[in-house]
């Protein structure tokens, strides 16, 4: 371990775009903990490579960002219940040497309404947009959560099928032309596409929500999207992205740091100025 303490990392490729660093080493100086957390550039060929020296390279552990979640998911020895239905891993640790993999993005994506939009859970009926990674991590969220009926649109109308197979009765898949009519009964709805990701272009018409509606975005580059933009100016609740990265967080710092850190304003503040400066 040495006099620098313990050593997390975030892996990628390219990875010098992420921003958990800025996270960690902020409860590290924060919480008065001797130890270091830094990106590390790894290619896919040397990811195998990269995983099975973790004990020996110093490491406690790590995240796991594109485009390894899901080899990451298939390397390792052990995996907790989210990652296996989720089938990515974005948080590795270390037990007695054997690595372990967990997916904490279904927790970001709960922690962060629960703060947001207390007894958003109590909601019924779902509308997530995109059957990609994030949605899955969504998806397992709202069903742990309980929500009755969870509504899966997607261009793609198969990857939506296979998603709906995967988690069960309470998902449906349908294609993007049934979506007008699925808002209209929505109580929660999601974009987990990267629609609106700089700016481009709106995933679906928030006109037709009810009045009580809550839109989630999970894109948060820009902070809000025009989405939120339109769900805001019909006075609906809205969460954007960013709260999600920041509580996925949580999990890993305490796995690895031995505490449990908090997400507050100071440091939400800190992410926005960041997204405003580098985008
Ligand atoms: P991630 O892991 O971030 O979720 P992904 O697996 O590439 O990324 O999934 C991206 C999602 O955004 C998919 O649901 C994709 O739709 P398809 O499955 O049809 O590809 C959706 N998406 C991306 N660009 C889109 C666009 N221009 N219009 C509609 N959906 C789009």
């Amino acid at each position: 371990m040495g006099d620098s303490g313990r050593k997390a990392f975030i892996c990628g490729h390219p990875i010098s775009h992420s921003r958990s660093p800025i996270i960690h080493n902020y409860w590290l100086k924060q919480l008065g903990i001797a130890g270091n957390y830094t990106a590390i550039d790894v290619a896919p060929e040397t990811f195998p490579q990269f995983i099975s020296g973790l004990n020996e390279a110093g490491l406690v552990g790590g995240n796991v960002t594109i485009p390894h979640k899901e080899a990451a998911c298939a390397l390792v020895e052990k995996r907790d219940a989210a990652a296996e239905l989720i089938g990515a891993v974005n948080t590795l640790w270390l037990e007695e040497g054997v690595v372990h993999g967990g997916n904490t993005d279904a927790h970001g994506f709960a922690a962060n309404l629960d703060d947001s939009v207390p007894g958003w859970s109590s909601s019924e009926r779902a509308v997530v947009l995109g059957a990609g990674g994030a949605s899955r991590a969504v998806v397992f969220a709202l069903q742990q959560r309980g929500i009755k009926s969870i509504r899966l649109v997607n261009r793609t109308l198969e990857r939506a099928q296979e998603l709906a197979r995967r988690f069960g009765a309470r998902v449906s898949a349908h294609e993007l032309v049934a979506l007008p009519e699925l808002i209209t009964e929505a109580d929660l709805l999601i974009n987990t596409t990267s629609l609106g990701m700089h700016g481009s272009g709106t995933p679906a018409d928030v006109t037709r929500l009810p009045n009580t509606a809550i839109v989630a975005d999970i894109v948060y580059v820009p902070l809000q999207t025009p989405l939120l933009a339109a769900a805001a100016a019909r006075n609906l609740r809205t969460v954007d992205g960013l709260g999600m990265l920041l509580h996925q967080a949580v999990p890993g710092f305490e796995r690895w740091f031995g505490k449990r850190p908090q997400v507050t304003s100071v440091l939400r503040e800190i992410l926005v100025a960041d997204v405003e400066k580098r985008g």
